[in-house]
C-alpha cells in the first residue's frame, strides 16, 4: 500500500490511456481511406492529371508520348506517386484517349 500502490495504480491508468490513444488513430486512419477513395471517385482523368502528375515536375503533355510509352510510363509514375488502381487508370485513360 502507500506511495508504491499509487504508482501502480497511475502506471495502469498510463496503460489504458495508451491503448485508447492506439485505438482512435487506427480510427483516424481507417476513416481516412475510403474517404479519399470518395474524392477520387467524383475526380476526372483530367483533373487528378492535372493535380497529380506536376506535384514532382511539370505535366507532360499527352501528345509528348504514344500509347505503348505511356503504359511504361504508367508503371514507372504509379509506384513514384503512389496511385491507387482506379487513380492510375482515370488517368491513363484520359492521356491516351487525348495523344
Ligand atoms: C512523387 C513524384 C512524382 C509524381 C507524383 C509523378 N512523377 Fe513522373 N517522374 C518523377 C521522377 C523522379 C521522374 C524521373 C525519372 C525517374 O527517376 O523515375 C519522372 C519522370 C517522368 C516521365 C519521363 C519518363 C519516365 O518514365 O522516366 C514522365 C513522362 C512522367 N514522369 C510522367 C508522369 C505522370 C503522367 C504523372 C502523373 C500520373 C507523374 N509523372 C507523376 C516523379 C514523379
Amino acid at each position: 500500500m502507500g506511495i508504491w500502490y499509487i504508482i501502480k495504480k497511475l502506471k495502469i491508468m498510463k496503460t489504458i490511456l495508451t491503448v485508447i490513444a492506439i485505438g482512435l488513430i487506427g480510427i483516424v486512419a481507417i476513416s481516412c481511406s475510403p474517404e479519399r477513395a470518395a474524392l477520387v471517385e467524383g475526380k476526372s482523368g483530367v483533373q487528378l492529371w492535372g493535380e497529380t502528375c506536376m506535384r514532382c515536375h511539370s505535366t507532360p503533355s499527352p501528345a509528348d508520348f504514344n500509347d505503348t510509352d505511356w503504359s511504361t510510363i504508367e508503371m514507372h509514375m504509379r509506384v513514384r506517386a503512389n496511385l491507387t488502381a482506379d487513380e492510375s487508370k482515370k488517368i491513363f485513360d484520359f492521356i491516351k484517349s487525348a495523344n
